[in-house]
């Protein structure tokens, strides 16, 4: 049967405001403004471990004991019943998380997964389908273009058959905005305010959120002996980013290396796709460098014809399944002359050393949990490269940001 999105319908644990789920640690302070030596990006960056174990607490428990977290078995009592297909609606950087969690909910719960950006949305919905849950994501609960396309979905359902009903899902760092007024279920990324015009911490928790309700979907697919290693593995991450933040001074020496560069293209595959868009994204908006994130695969049928020694590849290569392949790829940009970087993992760091001409080492982890460490960084790679080029790297041009 079809959600109805009544507010009686939602446990009291989520329904819409979600004020009452707060962090069970207070969110990161954040100094009055960004004079001086620091700038809201970089303790936005460095804040990430923090903030992960924020989410990962008031969602799970202190204790992370529990098979689920009980606001995630409350909202899967609530879903559609069969949940036949999710659809996901963002811009930016909250479409880029949603491309990973698309991911995670395809090839971990098996559920068919679609996502649009909201403007595509309004100009090309998806087909109108049964059993159906949508899920709006926008850290800020204030871009225009997602909210309607959200509203015109719900416009469309109303008044259906009980299979179409709209169950309608948010996920915002903004319980009060209006987002929250307008779907049924709220999911809060509790990253604290966020100044920095570039989307960093709450990418990070809206890929926090997307995990844990992906794995509340997977959970009668998975065995146990899969399902509870996968809530262990988040359990590290907060320690596993604050290893990767250490890696600053290897990224500020490959930002001076690069911070001429007028182009550069960022290459991943499966899961990692979502990060090279991303990576991109960061570097574009805060450093003005022309760069483009690429599927590896597709980057190979024309594409490829951009490179050469000026235009430095980074190939986000952590160990898994889709590795062998990437690296094949980056052997190929090497040899049109192109500068390659990776990022990769511990456990694969001594079989890439001689193929990259730098590479980052992030620790080993598995894949499918990867972007929460490969994307960090192209964060810090963007905010040095801005830094060093002289930008407003917190406000940069043509571009405003909805802080409510
Ligand atoms: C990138 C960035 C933008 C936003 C986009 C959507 O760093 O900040 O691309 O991601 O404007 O904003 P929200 O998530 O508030 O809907």
């Amino acid at each position: 049967m079809g959600h109805t999105g009544e507010a009686s319908f939602i446990p009291a644990a989520i329904v819409k405001p979600t004020s009452d789920l707060k962090p069970t640690h207070s969110a990161p302070s954040i100094p009055a403004d960004s004079r001086g030596q620091g700038h809201y990006m970089l303790q936005e960056i460095q804040q990430q471990p923090e903030v992960i174990h924020t989410c990962l607490t008031t969602y799970l428990g202190e204790s992370a004991a529990c098979f689920l977290p009980p606001v995630l078995m409350a909202l899967r009592d609530r879903l559609p019943v069969p949940l036949q297909e999710i659809h996901i609606i963002a811009s930016g950087t909250s479409r880029h998380a949603g491309l990973v969690a698309q991911f995670w909910f395809e090839q971990l719960a098996g559920i068919p997964t679609r996502i649009r950006s909201g403007s595509a949305f309004l100009e090309a919905p998806f087909p109108l389908t049964p059993h159906t849950l949508t899920i709006g994501v926008t850290q800020s609960g204030e871009t225009a273009d997602t909210l309607q396309a959200l509203a015109l979905d719900q416009q469309r359902r109303a008044g259906r058959s009980p299979e179409l009903q709209a169950c309608l899902v948010g996920i915002t760092n903004h319980a009060n905005s209006s987002l929250a007024q307008q779907v049924d279920v709220l999911l809060p990324t509790l990253a604290g305010l966020e100044v920095g015009v570039a989307a960093t911490k709450t990418f990070t928790s809206q890929l926090v959120v997307f995990y844990l309700v992906a794995l509340m979907l997977a959970e009668q697919r998975l065995e146990r002996d899969r399902f509870t290693p996968a809530l262990t593995a988040l359990q590290q991450l907060p320690t596993q980013v604050q290893q990767v933040l250490q890696q600053a001074p290897a990224i500020q020496s490959l930002a001076t290396q690069w911070r001429d560069a007028s182009h550069c293209i960022l290459l991943g595959r499966g899961i990692n796709r979502a990060i090279a868009l991303e990576g991109a994204l960061k570097l574009k908006e805060t450093t003005y460098l022309h760069a483009e994130g690429y599927a590896a695969g597709e980057f190979m049928h024309g594409p490829i014809a951009l490179l050469d020694e000026r235009v430095p590849v980074i190939a986000i290569a952590p160990a898994g399944k889709t590795q062998a392949a990437l690296l094949t790829n980056v052997q190929k940009a090497k040899s049109h002359g192109a500068p390659v970087i990776g990022i990769v993992t511990r456990d694969n760091a001594n079989a890439t050393e001689r193929l990259f001409d730098t590479q980052i080492v992030l620790p080993a982890i598995d894949e499918i949990l990867s972007p929460l460490l490969t994307v960090i960084p192209l964060q810090l790679l963007a905010y040095y490269i801005a830094v060093l080029r002289g930008l407003n790297v917190d406000r940069p041009r043509n571009i405003t940001k909805t802080l409510v």
